[in-house]
Parts: C-alpha cells; structure tokens; sequence
C-alpha cells in the first residue's frame, strides 16, 4: 500500500473527522485512513475519528474504499436540551455563508443527550433553527431533499454533548457509480473491499467467486488491485461548501487517476453464478466499471466448472437463508461447495460470508479465522480456510 507523506497539521489546517465503517471492520478501515495520509487516527465501534488536512479529506473521499461517509466536524457545544440544541445549531456556523435558501439540506441525527431521545426529532430542532435564522435574514427558506442535498448536516448527540459535521459525500461513498444492477441480497461496495482487504488477495493469484451474484466481491478486488480510485466518477456535497477549494480538489483528483495502475497483468478472475439473469447482470455491472476484459462470469452451478491453474483464492457470499433459500436446501449447496473445494482447490484459500453456523458447518471444513462482520445488519462471520 501506498503511504502518503503530509506535512505535520498545523494549528490553522486541522479538521477532525470521522469515518463511519462498517461494523467489524474499523481496524481495516483505520488502516486505510492512516495509509492515505490521515492523522491520529482512532478507531471505534462502527467508525474510525481522525485528524487532516483539507487536501487528506479530499483525498479520503476520492480514494477510501471502506468508509460510508466521511462526517468533517463543524463545531460542537453542550447540549442539554431541545433550546440548547436550537441556540447551538445557530451559532455553530456562519449559516449566511454555508447556507443560502436556494441550497436544499437534510439532517442525520445519532446518539441521544436529555431530552432529545428521539432522533427524528433533534432533525427537527436542527432543521428549525436553520430554517429560522434563514428566514430572519432572507425571508425564505431552504428546502429539504434527502435524496440529493446540497449540503448534508449530521448531529451526534451524547451525554451533555453535540457534535455538528458536514457530510461530504451527501450519499453514501459505497455508491461507487457502476452498479446498475441488484443481484440477489447483494453486499455493498465498501463492505466488499473491505472483505478483500482482509484475504490480502493483492492480484497475482487467481481469484474465483463460485456465487457471484451480482459480481460485486469480484469487482471491488480487481479495482483495488489496480488501484482504480472509487470516488473518481461520482460527484461529492463538499463541491458545494462554502469554502471548497477548486484547485486543491483538482490537484487531489490528478493524484487520484495518476494511482491507477495500467502495467499490472492480473491473472483469471472469474465469477459463477447459476442463475442465468443475475449472471447478465453480473456482466453488466463488470462492464460498467470498465473490467470486462479482466473479470469473466460462466452462467451455471459452481459444482460443474474447473477452476483455473492455481493455487488461488475463492470468495464467496452464498445464500444463508434470512434473505433468500429455505434452510434444507442450503445445506446441500454448502455441503456441495465443501466437496468442492475438496476435490478442485487443494492449497487454495477460501474466504466464506457466513450469516448461519449450521449452513457453514455442512462444509466440513476447519476455519483458521472467523471474523465477525456486520452484512446490511446480519450478523455474519468472514470466515478463512485453508483447504488442504
Ligand atoms: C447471496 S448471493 C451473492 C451476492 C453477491 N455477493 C453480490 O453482492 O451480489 C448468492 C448467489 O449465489 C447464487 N447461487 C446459488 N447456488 C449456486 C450454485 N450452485 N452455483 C452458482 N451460483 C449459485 C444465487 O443465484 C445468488 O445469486
């Protein structure tokens, strides 16, 4: 991995910020953050905090492969109550500059402090007292728009305490652009990378996804070994701030495509997914992010392809039965990758998303590692085999 040398934060160029993770996988996302140039960085539970420069932040948003968002802390002052809320947003920034009508906002709330136990409504207390000041200095109001806002504004509330940042990506940063097609319970983007990140998989050894659903573990990991920036074909809320710096971010992006690596010859990356439609959309999903003649997807059941010259490694996210599968008929597809793994990948690694222990243990096989992951919610298990 690349490091990036920064010089040290001054007094006058230091944000504090915190990524938001997934859950289980903070410590490979601080990681991440400290390697692209962020300064002490912390991680916590579902989150990492961290210090930058306004250029690392950018950066961050255009090269980070794990973080949902990145939240630039504004301001923050104490908070015991619904007016000390509204009288703090106020003040928290110069909303003539951050905040004019003709911008549409939306407010995150998480954490709670006395009396505002309900995050709906600390939104509320937020967006009123923004829509005051802005009504007492113009005489009209911003509206809201929580699919495309111009400026995204998260409260976290705790104790006596309220933190107020700007998100920059306004949506999610796992939306990397590509994926126009769903898939049956797909992962998302970040939690993928994130998962390849933990298999070490770094592109000179085979890599096979025996369900590849909509291709997306498949995806992420040619993209990270080439290094191709995630960020580099969306746009950000941080475009709109009031103090954006056009060059800088310009200066960032040319460092961003100058990472992608055009010499790198992988070796076969190849999908199998049964279900004929997912499979083409798997395709397609390959074909937007610009891999087609690096990714390949077979239309059928894994139990009747060969895998390439290895050893390599298989990643898998099968189906384990809260979304999708009736528990009976899971197990023998389990059993049936077990025996496959047996009888086709000896000296291969396998990397397994599991959601159910009783499934995995059809397998039987021996996992060196289980590391707990949270998939969408579900409670699931990255576990790692050696098969012999
Ligand atoms: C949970 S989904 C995979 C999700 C994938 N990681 C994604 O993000 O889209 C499991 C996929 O395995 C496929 N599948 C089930 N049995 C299979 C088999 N025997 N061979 C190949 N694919 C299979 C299903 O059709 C489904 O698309």
């Amino acid at each position: 991995m690349v490091t990036w040398s920064t010089t040290p934060l001054g007094r006058t160029n230091r944000l504090f910020a915190v990524a938001v993770l997934p859950q289980g996988l903070e410590a490979a996302g601080a990681e991440e953050l400290s390697a692209l140039g962020a300064h002490t960085v912390k991680p916590g539970r579902r989150a990492a905090s961290f210090e930058a420069d306004m250029g690392c932040l950018y950066r961050l948003h255009l090269q980070a492969r794990l973080p949902f968002r990145l939240l630039r802390e504004m301001a923050h002052f104490p908070c015991q109550g619904r007016d000390d809320l509204y009288e703090g947003v106020r003040q928290a920034l110069d909303w003539e500059r951050w905040l004019h009508p003709s911008m549409s906002f939306r407010v995150d709330v998480t954490g709670a402090a006395p009396g505002l136990n309900h995050s709906h409504y600390s939104a509320l207390q937020v967006k009123n007292a923004l829509v005051d000041q802005q009504r007492e200095l113009w005489g009209r109001r911003s509206s809201i728009d929580l699919e495309n806002p111009d400026l995204s504004l998260h409260l976290h509330l705790s104790r006596s305490e309220a933190v107020l940042s700007l998100d920059g990506s306004g949506g999610s940063l796992h939306r990397r652009g590509y994926r126009a097609a769903m898939g049956a319970a797909p992962i998302k983007e970040n939690l993928a990378a994130g998962l390849i990140h933990l298999t070490g998989w770094d592109g000179t050894s085979p890599l096979v996804d025996p369900c590849c659903g909509s291709g997306i573990l498949l995806i992420e990991a040619v993209l990270m070994a080439l290094q191709k920036a995630p960020g580099l074909n969306r746009s950000f809320a941080l475009e709109g701030w009031a103090d954006f710096e056009p060059e800088l971010w310009q200066q960032e992006q040319e460092r961003a495509r100058h990472r992608r690596r055009r010499d790198l010859e992988l070796p076969p990356v190849i999908g199998f997914e049964q279900d004929p439609s997912i499979a083409d959309q798997a395709r397609a999903n390959v074909e937007a992010a610009g891999l087609k003649d690096l990714i390949s997807i077979h239309t059928g059941g894994f139990q009747d392809q060969p895998l390439p010259d290895g050893p390599g490694v298989l990643v898998c996210n099968p189906p384990y039965g809260q979304r999708i599968g009736d528990e009976a008929e899971l197990e023998e597809l389990y059993r049936a990758l077990g025996n496959y793994a047996k009888a086709k990948a000896a000296g291969w690694q396998l990397w397994l998303l599991s959601g159910n222990r009783n499934l995995t243990g059809a397998l039987r096989l021996k996992a060196e590692r289980r590391i707990p992951v949270s998939n969408g919610g579900i409670d699931c298990r990255w576990l790692h085999y050696d098969i012999r």
